[in-house]
């Protein structure tokens, strides 16, 4: 509202003066010279007025802000960390996850995970499909304890993961999700993100096996091309490439594919497949995606639908039950058939 009502002011002040200057003028006591004269005064008077308005729009902006800033710097750290002597070692976890009846919701009135049991042993590659918001991302954001379940549990090897600390949990995970997280930096600069100790023949290393050392070679820098604010400088495939890159050079215990090689073409994804095979061999990985051909492979394929398991079983089983997830593959091969 500052600038507007300066400006009416001011504004007012030039009638003011015209019409109270051409009253005198015409009576003969100041000359036309006068008037103008006068116009340039209020002008010089208002001038650093609006100023003044400008920063006081500029000072109310910067409080808004600093009030954000404030509040994120009272928020508590992480409140409920157990304590050093307390914590499960990390460093014994096989991989092997279990989900006993979890129960969770964003907004405990409106649960998004009914009740949802599964155990997985070390070293097995499950698969979780279902439709869009079924609550695949949601599991794997409890997993990795982004979030806390309301009621029941996930335990790895035994020990609940509230008993981990939240940095030695997540050190055991790899992850590639839906939303690639890039910032501004060079692309080997990213990968590292992995490990941040990696020399740069393991980046090369890591970028090659995610078949993206291809395309690093053709851009501007190669490795060391900066990727800017938004990472806006590469395609949404070739960011998902680099997370997969990131990923295989952290070389976790559990690796977790959140649609992974959703923006990928098909013949891509194939190469990618076969490095990530060897990249799970031995290792416990969680895989959503919804082009089926992809998983396959699974060793148990969870079908999950409005936060509920309805069906589990491998590949062979679930298709010979001819229920849910039958439906589903055979919807994608429709065209081919
Ligand atoms: N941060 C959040 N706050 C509140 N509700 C959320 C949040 N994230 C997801 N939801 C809700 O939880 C439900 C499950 O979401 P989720 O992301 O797990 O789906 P999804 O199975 O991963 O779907 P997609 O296949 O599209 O990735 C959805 O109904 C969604 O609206
Ligand atoms: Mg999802």
């Amino acid at each position: 509202m500052m600038m507007p009502i300066m400006n009416i002011i001011g504004n007012l002040g030039y009638v003011v003066v015209c019409v109270v200057g051409a009253h005198q003028a015409i009576n003969g006591r100041i000359t036309i010279g006068d008037i103008q004269a006068f116009i340039q005064y209020v002008r010089n008077f208002q001038q650093p007025i609006m100023q003044v308005s400008q920063i006081s729009a500029q000072l109310q902006q910067t409080m808004a802000a600093a009030e954000r800033i404030f509040g994120f710097l009272d928020e508590q750290e992480i409140p409920d960390e157990v304590s050093d002597e307390e914590a499960a070692d990390p460093e014994v976890v096989t991989g092997a996850v279990r989900f006993d009846h979890v129960h969770f919701g964003y907004d405990p009135e409106k649960p998004v995970i009914n009740d949802f049991s599964a155990t997985v042993a070390a070293g097995q590659k499950i698969a979780i499909v279902g439709k869009t918001g079924a609550g695949k991302t949601t599991v794997i954001k409890l997993l990795m304890r982004f979030y806390d379940v309301d009621s029941g549990g996930i335990l790895l090897d035994d020990s609940d993961i509230r008993r981990f600390k939240r940095n030695d949990l997540r050190s055991l995970f790899g992850m590639v999700l839906q939303e690639t997280w890039l910032y501004n930096g060079s692309i080997a600069d990213n990968i590292r993100y992995g490990k941040l100790e990696a020399t740069d023949e393991e980046v090369k290393a890591a970028a090659q096996v995610a078949q993206a050392d291809h395309f690093i070679q053709t851009m501007p820098d190669g490795y060391d091309m900066k990727l800017n604010e938004e990472a806006s400088n590469v395609s949404q495939g070739q960011k998902q490439l680099l997370t997969i890159a990131r990923a295989i050079l952290h070389d976790p215990k559990i690796l977790i594919l959140d649609e992974a090689t959703s923006s990928v073409d098909t013949r891509t994804e194939q190469h990618i497949q076969k490095a990530m095979d060897n990249l799970m061999k031995g290792r416990t990985s969680f895989i959503i995606a919804h082009r089926l051909s992809t998983i396959k492979n699974a060793d148990l394929i969870l079908v999950m639908d409005d936060g509920d398991i309805i069906e589990q079983g491998s590949h062979e089983e679930l298709l010979a039950a001819n229920g849910h997830y039958a439906a589903l593959y055979n919807s994608q091969f429709a065209d081919v058939a």
